[in-house]
């Protein structure tokens, strides 16, 4: 049996170092992770319990909600409605923000969600994720609206997701550098495995969708084409290329070896501004990467600094190791 340490005994000593800690948030921490362990085990049934393939319906972005999106998002609903430490949810399977119901108490936080992140990943039997953020109910809201989550990314209490590959792992940072668990199946436990998990600085892999190549603007063109290019181009280093579509996979492997990863604003829908959402997906992984020493941005500007202005907006997300980060937002200042 492991011995090593949980992540209830992780969160309780963290919140013993903070004087003024009420306990709250470890609770909250608490059911999270339980929703994830529960995500874990159905997504480790799958066809066993006939929950691939779509659902029938659409989210509110006009994307295809397969079974699991929507039994995910049940999944942390029910874990986090009753306990009392949060004033309401938002979720970027549900079109509206879900208010607790009035049989029981509020709490003093707000917890966003992506429950299901890959998910055309999930009948190809590819890792799969669930990312989270936690920010604080504005003081004196009792019963908060859409706006009141329209928080920037620096706000957050927490940022965490969980990636259901070989392993099950929950990554998380309450902005005191990013740890690493792994679920043990035998005792349903999240173990301490990954302590201090810290991005290199240097990479030579890259992470982007390449069959949008000819919608991206010049300074992701330049940089990409400048990778390709390898040891005889200016660079003069090879480059190696993955691309999961999954962005906890993505963000897990650049945690472990270092990376570049871009979903970058394109012009295929002129309509959107990049694809990844700001409030489940982009701040989140900005907080877990910045926290591991890392880089987050859109290109033009830091993403934790972003005023969100809807609860669904999409922006362009480039992290990652932090000189890569860097040259790609210099190309923008110079395209500029
Ligand atoms: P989701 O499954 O929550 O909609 O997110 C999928 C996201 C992200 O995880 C991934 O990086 C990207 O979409 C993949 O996009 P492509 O299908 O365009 O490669
Ligand atoms: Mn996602
Ligand atoms: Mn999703």
């Amino acid at each position: 049996m492991h011995t090593g340490e949980t992540i209830t005994q992780f969160i309780i000593e963290e919140q013993r170092r903070c004087v003024s800690a009420s306990g709250e948030f470890t609770a909250l921490l608490n059911d999270v992770v339980t929703a994830c362990k529960a995500i874990s085990a159905a997504v480790n049934q799958g066809a066993l319990v006939g929950i691939l393939g779509t659902a029938g319906s659409e989210n509110v972005q006009g994307e295809t909600q397969k079974k699991l999106d929507v039994l995910s998002n049940e999944i942390f609903i029910n874990a986090n409605k009753w306990g009392g430490h949060l004033a309401a949810m938002a979720s970027e399977e549900m079109d509206d923000i879900y208010h607790i119901p009035p049989q029981y108490p509020k709490g003093k936080y707000l917890l966003t969600f992506d429950p299901l992140d890959g998910s055309s990943n999930i009948d190809v039997n590819l890792s799969v994720g669930s990312i989270f953020s936690i920010l604080r109910c504005p003081e004196g809201v009792a019963n908060p609206v859409a706006k009141d989550f329209l928080q920037p990314g620096v706000q957050q209490v927490c940022g965490g997701f969980t990636l259901y590959g070989p392993c099950t792992m929950l990554v998380l940072t309450t902005g005191n550098g990013v740890n690493g668990f792994t679920l043990d199946h035998n005792i349903g436990e999240f173990i301490l495995t990954h302590p201090n998990m810290t991005i290199p600085a240097d990479t030579s892999e890259f992470a982007i969708n390449m069959s949008n190549q000819r919608f991206w603007e010049a300074p992701v063109k330049r940089y990409i084409d400048e990778c390709l290019a390898g040891k005889t181009g200016p660079r003069k280093k090879d480059f190696n290329m993955r691309w999961v579509a999954s962005m906890v996979a993505e963000v897990y492997r650049i945690l472990t070896r270092g990376g570049i990863f871009m979903y970058p604003k394109d012009i295929k829908d002129p309509s959107k501004p990049g694809k990844l959402r700001l409030m489940y997906e982009a701040n989140p992984m900005s907080f877990i990467v910045e926290q591991a020493g890392g880089m987050s941005t859109t290109g033009l500007a830091r993403i934790m600094e972003l005023q969100p202005e809807g609860l669904h907006q999409r922006v362009p997300v480039i992290l990652g190791s932090r000189n890569e980060v860097e040259r790609v937002v210099e190309y923008h200042k110079k395209s500029s």
